[in-house]
């Protein structure tokens, strides 16, 4: 009884989360039915984080049928060291891409998303600066 009722606890506490990490989800009140558009209005081109971070790069929109995300114009998924992998995460109908340990020399790029609703695209291109840890660039320089 009390492992159910801890389970659904920890349920409830896990979709709550989910749900909030859902950044795009509160403006899609800023859809016009149907029209193909942007609805964050804080549409930044440049971006920063920290190495290990978690870090989530948005590309909210409404009145679309598919969002493709490009590297350095290279079309999502992105090659790893380990090709059974797929990093970053991308969810929300593609609307989010998260990296959830970023890393300064793999993740520092131009991403572009290109929003299609079949017909029409949009697109925007954000740079994604990652500042590393002073292990990292000790690291680093010890290796150059
Ligand atoms: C795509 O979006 C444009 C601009 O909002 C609109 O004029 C067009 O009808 C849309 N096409 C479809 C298939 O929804
Ligand atoms: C999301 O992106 C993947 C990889 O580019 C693509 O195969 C898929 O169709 C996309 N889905 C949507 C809803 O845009």
């Amino acid at each position: 009884m009390s492992l159910i009722y801890s389970t659904s606890v920890l349920c409830i506490a896990v979709i709550s989360l989910v749900n909030c990490v859902n950044f795009c989800e509160k403006y899609a009140i800023n859809g016009k039915d149907g029209i193909l558009s942007f609805t964050n209005p804080d549409m930044a081109t440049l971006e920063f984080g920290t190495a290990t971070q978690v870090k989530r790069l948005h590309c909210c929109a409404a009145g679309f049928t598919s969002i493709r995300w490009y590297k350095d114009n290279v079309p999502y998924p992105w090659k790893l060291i380990d090709p059974a992998e797929t990093y970053p995460d991308i969810e929300h109908n593609n609307q989010t891409l998260i990296f959830d340990h970023l890393n300064e020399y793999l993740d520092e790029a131009t991403y572009t998303c290109d929003v299609s609703n079949g017909t029409q695209h949009i697109s925007h291109t954000k740079r994604l600066q990652v500042q590393g840890t002073c292990y990292l660039d000790m690291l680093h320089s010890k290796i150059n």
